[in-house]
């Protein structure tokens, strides 16, 4: 079988210009949705993410605000520019991209941002929201992958989900969210003895580990759709996923690419967070 490749960018784009149309209509009641991303130090891929935030954020009509801090920044002063952000009117929307450098501590700047801002949803409120089944922000990266999945109209209730990887950022979240949907999840991480075992029963399959090639083809079950939400860039310069795309492809009945899966709808999703907390805003 060889499986169809779900494309994120096509859908990414899609997602995109709707998101534009709502800005303009939200533009007509005089609110423009604005985003703040806050990048500590000079890490050469941050750099790159939140470049590309900025611009999908400005092609959307949307105002971007890119606060660059020095990576001997102190706590405090992050600390304070997270408060002056909470308070502008103008930012409906606030990131801090991670990692942080080690002498910051990473809890305590996520719980400093307003949760009703927290366009990530790393806050411990909309964690607790999201797993209570009242979500006010879904992480931009499961949020896009369930949006992957509702438009290749994958029946999830009822479904096997299997989430290899168990972070904060995708694993658990995104568990949550299919769980919501009505699948049966089964999380798993680098402790899990039989990963094999486990990824063969998947109807849906979703591997977020940043190891590649961990999910092999003999480890999916034939029909199954793979999500890789790995991006991983090999000594050769090449980037690739966390599964092993030709062998897996065989055997799934539809598999994301990478690049052009996952990666291009989390920048999209996070556009969309930030628009809802926007029209969330009371008219003036
Ligand atoms: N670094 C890698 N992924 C993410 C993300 O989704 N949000 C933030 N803030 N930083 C990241």
């Amino acid at each position: 079988m060889a499986a169809r490749i779900i494309d994120g960018k096509a859908l990414s784009a899609k997602v995109r210009s709707e998101i534009a149309e709502r800005v303009r209509r939200l533009g007509s009641r005089g609110v423009t949705p604005g985003l703040a991303v806050v990048l500590v130090g000079e890490n050469p891929a941050s750099q790159i993410y939140v470049r590309n935030k900025a611009a999908a954020c400005e092609a959307a009509g949307m105002l971007s605000r890119v606060i660059p801090m020095g990576a001997d920044t102190a706590e405090d002063e992050l600390l304070d520019v997270i408060d002056s952000l909470n308070n502008d009117p103008a930012i409906h929307g606030i990131l801090v991209q991670l990692p942080l450098p080690g002498h910051i501590d990473t809890g305590l700047v996520i719980e400093a941002i307003s949760p009703d801002k927290d366009v990530d949803g790393f806050h411990v409120s909309n964690a607790g929201l999201l797993m209570t089944g009242r979500p006010r922000f879904r992480p931009c990266t499961p949020y896009g992958v369930m949006t992957m999945l509702e438009s290749e109209g994958v029946t999830l209730r009822g479904a096997e989900a299997v989430i290899v990887g168990a972070s904060n950022i995708v694993g658990k979240p995104m568990a949550m969210l299919l769980l919501a949907a009505g699948a049966t999840v089964t999380l798993c991480n680098s402790k899990t003895r039989d990963l094999g075992a486990q990824t063969r029963r998947a109807d849906v399959l979703v591997v977020a580990t940043g190891k590649p090639g961990i999910v092999t083809g003999e480890m999916v079950k034939p029909g199954a759709v793979v999500i890789d939400v790995g991006i991983n860039r090999l000594p050769s310069g090449k980037l690739v996923g966390d599964v092993d795309f030709s062998s897996a492809a065989e055997v799934a009945s539809a598999i994301t690419p990478v690049p052009g899966g996952v990666g291009p709808m989390t920048i999209a999703m996070l556009l969309m967070n930030t628009l809802e907390a926007a029209e969330r805003t009371p008219a003036i």
